[in-house]
């Protein structure tokens, strides 16, 4: 054996490798354990014992070298690797970056601004309550006591037997008489959250939210809460829009009313948004009861007052045209930004 063309023609092929694979591959087949340089050393049983040590060092020599050369190489590949990658990788600090799309108003955010800004505009005061309430103050307060049928209308969400997630906005309406008693008149809207035992589909949702209004001065009269819902209506559906009081009943207030607004998109004379009746039923309303009011401890007697509640949800559904009330729970971007944004 010649060593010495041996290991030039080793050299050579390791110097003629330039990936990691085809190294891996000479490797195996040069100094792997069934490779040529092994298959050498197995030759060593065959020689003479004098030819064997001389034999036995030469090709010890040459593997150790071959071993240091072929480390060299894959030092060398993987640095060559790194620096490809690392070219490609490269950042290009000119390239304009890609502009992150502002977050849009939801629709029903845009109504109930334009709601309270037309009653802060009117001298009314914003309050919210909590969304979990004392049943007191849902229904006791509101004149429903327990076992009323009345509450049937209004499948609730009990906490446990005192507390429950209001099934109304009446709870902050009796809340607040009862905190401003003595330090009338009072002119509110309550806003907020609401929960009822409902199976969610297009038109109903266990989760909805109302807006309350409340207004307790002496001589408060029901031609007070027309004029007042008139100005809501015809904020909210324009201006050429009349409202119609229909006979209604609830717990809270006597006399009650259901309003409905001319339909803003036949105006009036019929189509299939009001049913071909030229109306669309939007809040319920009435003059506080005056057990209402003297449960919260105001006398009935000096003072009176109206109250109203709408249905954001419903509001919002008609100014927009919207025929799922899922919408407004399910957080789409494709539906959320079609409405606009505060500026
Ligand atoms: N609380 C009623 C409901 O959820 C809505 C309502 C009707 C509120 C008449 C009022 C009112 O303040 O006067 O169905």
């Amino acid at each position: 054996m010649d060593d010495k063309q041996l290991r030039q023609k080793y050299l050579k092929s390791l110097s003629e490798v330039k990936a990691g694979v085809d190294l891996e591959k000479l490797k195996t087949t040069v100094l792997g354990k069934k490779g040529e340089i092994a298959a050498l050393l197995g030759k060593m049983r065959d020689l003479a014992e004098e030819e064997r040590k001389e034999f036995g060092k030469k090709v010890n020599l040459l593997k150790s070298e071959l071993e240091i050369a072929f480390s060299e190489k894959a030092l060398q590949i993987e640095k060559a690797e790194i620096e490809k990658q690392l070219a490609c990788e490269k950042i290009d600090l000119d390239l304009s970056g890609i502009k992150p799309e502002l977050a849009y108003t939801h629709p029903m955010s845009i109504v109930l601004k334009e709601i309270e800004d037309l009653f802060i505009s009117m001298g009314y005061t914003v309050v919210e309550g909590d969304e979990v309430e004392l049943d007191l103050y849902n229904f006791e307060r509101a004149n429903i006591p327990q076992n009323h049928p009345a509450r049937d209308m209004q499948d609730t969400f009990y906490i446990d037997v005192e507390r429950l997630l209001r099934t109304h906005t009446t709870a902050v309406q009796t809340r607040v008489l009862e905190a401003e008693a003595n330090d009338l008149p009072i002119k509110v809207i309550c806003p907020g959250k609401t929960y009822r035992r409902d199976d969610d589909d297009a038109t109903h949702s266990h989760q909805f939210f109302q807006v309350e209004g409340l207004v307790v001065d002496h001589n408060i009269s029901l031609g007070d809460l027309k004029g007042t819902l008139e100005l809501l209506a015809k904020r909210m559906f324009g201006n050429d829009r009349v409202i119609r009081f229909r006979p209604s009943y609830f717990q809270f207030t006597e006399p009650s009313a259901e309003v409905d607004v001319s339909c803003f998109n036949c105006n009036g004379k019929g189509c299939n948004i009001c049913k071909g009746t030229g109306w669309i039923e939007i809040l319920g309303c009435g003059m506080v009861h005056p057990a209402v009011l003297e449960m919260a401890g105001i006398d009935s007697k000096k003072y009176s007052g109206f109250a109203f509640g709408a249905g954001i949800e419903r509001i919002t559904i008609l100014k927009y045209g919207i025929d799922d009330i899922r919408n407004f729970y399910q957080n789409d971007y494709r539906f959320l930004k079609q409405f606009g944004r505060f500026e």
